[in-house]
């Protein structure tokens, strides 16, 4: 059978993406220009920033990216673009992009939706096993997805308030983290003791989340000890914290699998970074026999390889559009 090539373009948010994938798992070449240092500055993305960097990088990413590899137009099959959720002037720069290198090329156009491109980092390099279920975790989402196949999924579960990584940054921010706090939080929890106590929210039988609660009781904690001159030991706060995140997602998570039936473990987004929800759910997947995987550190926060992954499954299931899609800033999953 003849290889299929996808070219995939990302640029949702902050980061400028081409990538190429032959056959949905196998990486041909990827440029990521990320916009991360310049946000920075403003303590958070700035849409109107981004999508300006947007439109002074994407060609010269989508140029990078096939002159550094050895497929060439001919070889690809067709085109894969983020068409939502994200800052709609972001998503408009990849759209146009995409628009138009498939009517010069003559490609086939795939739109593909941001959560489904973050399950699909899971399956470069492995492709997905089913039926799965998928924790979806990123600055925008925090979502249980029950799959049965590419096409029949489920909602099971979603945040009613705030994502996960929003509160992550959040949280950050009142301890004078820059911007994404994240990452910076996770590594201060695993040098940090578990000293404060904090709510564990949404406790029940619920498969929703709630994460609004624990970043007002974090923040009111902080304020607290600072009216009454105590000291507060940053390490242990984001221990704490991140041990009330990680119970709150790992018990929903593990419930969710049993009620499913599902044996078979995703983390997807870029908060699947977390080197403490990871273990968690290795030792976990170690205790209860389910298979347990997560993206490379690298596909897990925006990037167009996971765009051109998800794109191959789309394409080989005749899924494709013609030139009048538009950016869909609100766009739902499921
Ligand atoms: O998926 P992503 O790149 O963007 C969205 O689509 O939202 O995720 C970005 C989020 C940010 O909130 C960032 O703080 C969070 O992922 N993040 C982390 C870690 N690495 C990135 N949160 C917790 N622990 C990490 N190691
Ligand atoms: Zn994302």
């Amino acid at each position: 059978m003849k290889d299929v090539y996808i070219l995939g373009i990302e640029t949702s948010c902050d980061e400028t993406s081409c990538s190429i994938v032959k056959n949905g798992v196998e990486e041909v070449n990827t440029v990521v220009l990320s916009q991360i240092d310049i946000h920075m500055l403003y303590g958070g993305v700035v849409p109107e920033i981004a999508s300006r960097n947007h439109v002074k990088d994407i060609v010269f990413v989508i140029d990078k990216c096939l002159k550094d590899s050895s497929v060439t137009m001919d070889d690809i099959s067709a085109i894969a673009v983020t068409y939502g959720p994200g800052l709609v002037g972001s998503l408009l720069v990849g759209i146009e992009a995409a628009k138009t290198i498939s009517y010069i090329y003559n490609k086939p156009l795939v739109p593909v939706h941001h959560i489904r491109s973050h399950i699909y980092a899971n399956a470069i390099g492995k492709g997905l096993e089913f039926p799965l279920m998928a924790l979806i975790i990123s600055g925008g989402h925090t979502e249980l997805l029950y799959m049965k196949d590419h096409f029949d999924y489920k909602l099971v579960g979603s945040t009613l308030d705030d994502a996960v990584g929003e509160c992550y940054d959040k949280v950050a921010r009142v301890l004078g983290i820059p911007y994404p706090g994240g990452p910076v939080i996770d590594k201060m929890a695993h040098e940090g003791v578990d000293n404060y106590k904090l709510p564990v929210p949404m406790n029940n039988d619920s498969f929703n989340f709630s994460f609004s609660g624990l970043k007002s009781a974090v923040i009111n904690l902080a304020h607290n000890l600072e009216q009454r001159g105590e000291l507060l030991v940053k390490k242990d706060l984001a221990c704490s914290f991140q041990n009330v995140v990680v119970e709150s997602l790992a018990s929903k998570t593990v419930r969710a699998m049993e009620k499913y039936n599902a044996n078979n473990l995703i983390l997807a987004g870029g908060v699947a970074a977390n080197r403490g929800i990871r273990e968690k759910f290795s030792n976990l997947s170690m205790e209860k026999g389910f298979n347990f995987s997560y993206p490379d550190i690298k596909y897990c926060t925006d990037n167009a390889t996971m765009v051109a992954a998800a794109g191959y499954y789309l394409f080989t299931n005749g899924i494709v559009s013609d030139l009048d899609i538009n950016a869909e800033s609100g766009a739902k999953f499921v």
